[in-house]
């Protein structure tokens, strides 16, 4: 039971250490209420045209496949219609891409030369959609046949979360920094893990990247510097994926450096709110010092792309859009041409740790669903063209 007795202590650490132990309390019986042991986390099923329309098949071709026995039926028929499971739409990516005259037609996949595209989501501004933008893009991506990593250095872990890891109530769960640490680091495939979403894997955060910032700060060595172990963790495993979504906490630190020093390309969210335009003025201020700690210490930034991105966007809310116009006259093209839309469809998935793309389109009003989704694959259409423009298809 949590008490909820008045805290009686006048003294600030033990109202400080009460007020933590009963949240912590509420937190865990709130979590655990939703997540009972044994219900981890499942993907929606697929109606057959959302099928289609993600590989890029028509009805009849899918049916045809079908029918020579190419591909296996849906495992389940509900009233004469078919739907698929992720895993299903999964395998069926690579079944038609085998029997493909154009091997690469359904499976984006890189191929040889292409390298892999290491995105990082940062800003130091709490709130910015980091985490929310980061598992749209991953599920998007995914979707799209892509092998997606996503790594969380958020001592918060809500990315994690939404990939269905509770680090802070599973200690067993190995994190991040269990393979960055300067104390006998185990290697980056044992901290990776597959989530229920085929095609997206999550190198979970945790508490314990806190500590990377003491360590780094007592024990920075030159054999192995502070801004190279994420970048050597990530590219220990990077034969397995595609793309990396790096989810940065709320704070500039040797773990956010870490981050920028693995990147191939960055992302900076920020809502279009003078606060936050002035509060991310000032982020990308430090970002610049840290960033030439980084180079002075040794390693070369060289990104892709180094673009904004508006969130939470109000295109009805005039002095919102007034600030969305002024960044695109100072920054043209460096801001992206796509927004995610405030949208209630967001937040509520949110809440459920999810993103839209777990939602069934009939769980709401279809056109606050087809609206959000819009938007979000927008954003995901546009950072998939950058992945295909750094690897010279387009
Ligand atoms: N497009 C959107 N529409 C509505 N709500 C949104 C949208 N994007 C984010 N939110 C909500 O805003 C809040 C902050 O988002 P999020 O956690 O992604 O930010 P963050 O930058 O990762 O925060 P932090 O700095 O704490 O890590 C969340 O409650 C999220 O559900
Ligand atoms: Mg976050």
């Amino acid at each position: 039971m949590i008490p909820t007795t008045p805290i009686a202590s006048t003294s600030p650490v033990d109202i400080s250490s009460e007020i933590s132990s009963r949240l912590n309390l509420a937190i865990k019986e709130h979590l655990l209420a939703a997540y009972a042991p044994d219900s981890t986390k499942q993907l929606r099923l697929f109606p057959a045209q959302e099928v289609c329309d993600l590989i890029g098949i028509s009805h009849q071709y899918l049916r045809k496949a079908t029918v020579e026995g190419a591909i296996p039926e849906a495992s389940e028929i509900k009233h004469g219609r078919r739907y698929y499971t992720g895993q299903e739409v999964w395998e069926l990516r690579q079944l038609l891409d085998a029997r493909s005259k154009t091997p690469g037609r359904y499976l984006p996949s890189r191929r040889e030369g292409e390298s892999l595209q290491r995105i990082q989501v940062m800003n130091f501004k709490g709130g910015s959609s980091k985490s929310t933008t980061c598992i749209h893009l991953a599920h998007y991506l995914a979707l799209q046949g892509f092998r997606v990593l996503c790594v969380d250095l958020d001592p918060q872990a809500s990315l994690s979360a939404m990939c269905g890891l509770q680090t802070e109530l599973d200690e067993s769960i190995d994190t991040v920094y269990d393979a960055i640490t300067y104390h006998d680091p185990i290697s980056m495939k044992e901290v990776i893990r597959e989530t229920y979403f085929p095609g997206l894997s999550i190198a979970p955060g945790g508490l314990m990247l806190s500590e990377f910032e003491a360590e780094s700060a007592k024990l920075n060595s030159k054999q192995h510097p502070f801004f190279a172990r994420l970048h050597d963790a990530i590219m220990s495993v990077e034969t397995d994926y595609d793309v990396v979504l790096i989810d940065s906490p709320p704070s500039l630190g040797f773990i956010t450096m870490g981050g920028m020093a693995a990147a191939t390309s960055v992302i900076v969210p920020l809502t279009p709110s003078m606060l936050d335009v002035a509060s991310t003025a000032q982020f990308l201020k430090m970002t610049s010092s840290y960033m030439e700690v980084i180079e002075r210490s040794g390693a070369k930034l060289v990104y892709d792309n180094y673009r904004l991105l508006v969130t939470r966007d109000e295109p009805v809310d005039t002095p919102s859009q007034t600030i969305v116009a002024f960044m695109r006259a100072l920054f043209q093209e460096r801001v992206m041409t796509a927004t995610s839309l405030k949208s209630t469809a967001i937040s509520d998935a949110a809440m459920l740790q999810q993103s839209i793309y777990e939602l069934n389109r009939s769980d709401l009003t279809r056109a606050t669903y087809d609206r959000a989704k819009a938007s979000m694959d927008a954003v995901g259409k546009e950072v998939e063209n950058m992945v295909l423009e750094a690897w010279g298809r387009i």
